[in-house]
């Protein structure tokens, strides 16, 4: 596996590459959710470049770009375990040269959930995906259904842009105990982490109530809050919306999601349910 960290290189190995290319762009700290993200591009692609980088311009500054967690080492081993051809690991000066052209999200689907509360974000994530996806030129890229917003901008962008390259979401990951996997789930104590689980024991209520057949979002949302009222959990949202992130009244098979986000202890977390 190559191990690359200018981008000088990583032009020169991509132009060596003939055959298709999938690309995991990550924060590192991998966890059993990038692991499924990476299987997937190698089932699907000739290559796979998984990028490492913890980028600031997605951070708040009150959020937690210095204490985010890092283990190159043994993020780097778990790709070469994995298959994976090329691993990009950019230094922050190697990315961004100060005053840049950046893109703003779309009005209506960035500013509102996690674009409410962290209204910068995903200026950030844009900046820094396109510079990758330029960079990269892959096929396909692959990205966590776990951050939804995420995703549905991603593909915005991609039309927005006349981008020729394919998002692909992939599945939520969950631990044992039903915690849907993520780099800050370490953050959490295991009290914490307990209180933590009412997010996808809601999210398997929800389910549940849909499979019995109610569709009515307002009834949905009441039951929601219902699991959501614990101690030690602070709500921030949970919502049911369309794919543009409207709100809706009622759900409607392969058009709806359910989005949850909430703080335990100093932990935002985000989980969901793609309807
Ligand atoms: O989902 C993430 O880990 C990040 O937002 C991404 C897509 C790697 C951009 O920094």
């Amino acid at each position: 596996m190559k191990v690359i960290s200018t981008i000088k290189e990583m032009r020169e190995y991509r132009l060596c590459l003939t055959q298709s290319v999938g690309f995991v762009p990550t924060m590192g700290a991998l966890h059993k959710g990038h692991q499924s993200l990476i299987k997937q591009s190698i089932q699907d692609n000739a290559h796979t470049i998984v990028s490492i980088f913890v980028n600031p311009t997605q951070f708040g500054a009150n959020e937690d770009f210095d204490a985010y967690p890092r283990d190159l080492e043994k993020d780097i081993t778990l790709c070469e375990q994995s298959g994976v051809d090329a691993v990009f690991i950019p230094s922050v000066e190697e990315m961004y040269c100060g005053d840049e052209i950046t893109l703003n999200p779309p009005k209506k689907m960035g500013y509102v959930l996690e674009g409410f509360d962290r209204p910068t974000h995903f200026a950030g994530v844009l900046q820094v995906v396109l510079k990758l996806f330029s960079l990269i030129q892959p096929h396909r890229a692959y990205f966590g259904q776990k951050d939804a917003q995420q995703v549905l901008i991603l593909q915005k962008m991609i039309s927005d842009l006349f981008l020729p390259i394919v998002i692909v979401p992939c599945p939520i990951v969950r631990d044992d105990d039903g915690l849907a996997f993520s780099s800050r789930n370490i953050y959490l104590s295991p009290k914490e982490r307990e209180i933590a689980l009412r997010i996808p024991q809601t999210i398997q209520r929800v389910r549940t109530y849909i499979a019995q057949g109610i569709t009515q979002v307002s009834q949905l949302e009441s039951l929601a809050f219902k699991e959501l009222s614990y101690d030690g959990l602070m709500l921030f949202y949970a919502t049911f919306r369309n794919h543009q992130l409207e709100y809706i009244t009622h759900i409607e098979q392969g058009k709806s999601i359910f989005l949850i986000a909430a703080k335990v202890g100093k932990t935002r977390l985000i989980d969901n349910l793609w309807i």
